[in-house]
């Protein structure tokens, strides 16, 4: 596995393989893997020829009070379970590389997408995301990029960007990857004591508990809500961020919920550790 550090030789790299005429599949991270991330590089690697990882803690979708200097980091472990996993290229550029002084274009995706969920409790951060993918598909130019479920906004948000500025990129979803007690994989669970992890478990559970009222004939989101919110509610030191139905495309809100339907999920464990997961209900 090659370990590329420079925006400019990572696309001399891309070229070499789009002139040998071997597909590339980027997966973009932020590193501190767990099988999540793997899974999501071993699908690149069965749909493309070479698997770019790129491996970057971006500045610029942490707000001013979030866990930028704090995000777990582990660059030699990263690497070797990159390689194990079949990446043929690692590319981990310094943030002075990848925004310059003076560098003062973002990308900013609608607030149909970006406005809701996630995006109204971390206003700025769409904007990071959308900014440095766009970024990431220029250096490396992909011909197809992973992205896993997770986070199920972001994606929205990718697609979305990827279609409106006409990036040639395919995008392919991936699905969460759980522990065997149903936590959704996540490089901030790293951050969980154990009976914040006990706490944590409130997410998957309150989708399990949705699934089950759903398929008992309750499809009233209000009252969902109210009976998730106390669910969750029931665990110590939980707080909801947001409990949302929304259409599985346009991400708005939905009164009854249908076959189209994900459940958004964000709590804050302890006033620290905020967790999202989702899922279909029906
Ligand atoms: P990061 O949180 O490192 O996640 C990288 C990719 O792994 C994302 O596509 C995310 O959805 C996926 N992922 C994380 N946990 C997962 C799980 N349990 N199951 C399946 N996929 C999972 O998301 C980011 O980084 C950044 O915002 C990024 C897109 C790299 C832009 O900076």
């Amino acid at each position: 596995m090659q370990i590329i550090r420079h925006p400019d030789e990572m696309t001399a790299w891309a070229k070499e393989q789009a002139k040998a005429g071997r597909r590339i599949g980027l997966v973009p991270t932020m590193g501190f893997f767990h099988e999540g991330h793997i899974s999501l590089m071993r699908r690149a690697g069965q749909l493309a020829d070479q698997v770019t990882v790129s491996l970057f803690v971006n500045p610029i979708q942490f707000g001013p009070q979030e866990d930028l200097a704090a995000y777990p980091r582990n660059f030699e472990r990263d690497c070797a379970m990159a390689d194990t996993a079949g990446v043929t290229a690692l590319f981990a550029p310094d943030a002075a590389e990848m925004y310059p002084a003076g560098c003062s274009t973002t990308v900013a995706v609608g607030a149909e997408l970006t406005g809701q969920l996630c995006g109204a409790s971390r206003p700025s951060h769409f904007a990071g995301v959308a900014t440095v993918v766009c970024k990431l598909f220029s250096i490396v130019r992909p011909d197809l990029a992973v992205f896993g479920e997770k986070d199920f906004q972001q994606l929205a948000v990718i697609r979305r960007m990827t279609a409106d500025l006409n990036l040639g990129v395919e995008i392919v979803a991936h699905p969460i990857v759980r522990e065997v007690d149903g936590l959704a994989m996540s490089s901030r669970n790293t951050y969980l004591a154990p009976q914040q992890r006990e706490a944590a478990l409130s997410l998957s559970r309150a989708l399990a508990l949705a699934r089950k009222r759903a398929t008992e004939g309750e499809h009233s989101a209000e009252r969902l809500t109210t009976v998730l919110q106390d669910f969750i509610h029931s665990f110590p030191e939980t707080a909801v961020d947001y409990i949302s139905f929304v259409h599985q495309d346009s991400l708005q809100h939905v009164a009854e919920i249908d076959a189209q339907t994900v459940l958004a999920l964000a709590v804050k464990i302890d006033g620290k550790v905020r967790l999202i997961d989702n899922g279909k209900v029906l």
